[in-house]
């Protein structure tokens, strides 16, 4: 399965299952077909299964994940992939061994060289702008061209432009679409907006 069919990931923290739905509706309406809920919080499994079960035109998975457990556990509640900071050996192991789509995170080229000897294509770079942002990324393409990235962490409408604009880059993910405070505040329109937004400003970035 290919994970990176989307130029634009919302990453979604949810406190409440009861607001899962309408995130992801949110979003649906203005024209992004997937989220990522952080399995961080204790609402993560059941928002995940509402929205696998209630929206199902939007492909859902987990972020967040930091043991192999948790990504059995949200694939078996309707999660289509998982994703995770970074890569550690174990969790590397783990969940290569079960088969679900997996988009690691690295944010360093020795970390993005593991991730390619143990044959993943699809990687996340995390914490972006914090790991060297654009240039630190885009210094990957040379001796790691088989990897393609979704950059994550501190990306915004403004900066996103300039990653998806890397030749080694098909997505980024963030908060910034559905933050913590709007979701709070029921403000689906204002979801609405962003991602409409988004998907006006960056879908033509992408290759
Ligand atoms: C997360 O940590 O939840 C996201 O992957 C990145 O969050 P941010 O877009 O708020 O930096």
């Amino acid at each position: 399965m290919t994970i990176l069919t989307s130029p634009v990931i919302p990453a979604v923290v949810l406190e409440d299952p009861s607001r899962a739905v309408d995130v992801a509706r949110a979003l649906l309406d203005g024209g992004i077909g997937v989220v990522e809920v952080a399995a961080r919080t204790s609402a993560s499994l059941v928002s995940i299964e509402r929205i696998a079960t209630e929206v199902p035109d939007i492909v859902v998975g987990a972020g967040t994940i930091t043991r192999t457990a948790q990504a059995v556990l949200a694939a078996s509640v309707g999660a289509a992939f998982v994703a995770s900071a970074g890569p550690t050996p174990a969790l590397l192991d783990g969940i290569l061994a079960t088969g679900i789509p997996y988009l690691p995170g690295c944010s360093t080229a020795g970390e993005a060289m593991e991730l390619q000897e143990r044959g993943l294509t699809e990687v996340r770079f995390f914490p972006a702008e914090a790991a060297g942002g654009p240039a630190y990324l885009g210094a990957l393409e040379g001796p790691l061209p088989r990897l393609r990235f979704c950059a994550t962490g501190g990306i915004t409408l403004e900066n996103a432009a300039r990653y998806l604009a890397l030749p080694n880059v098909d997505a980024v993910g963030g908060t910034w679409i559905a933050p913590a405070d709007l979701i709070k505040a029921h403000d689906w329109a204002t979801i609405t907006d962003n991602a409409r937004r988004a998907v006006q400003q960056l879908s033509h970035r992408a290759a």
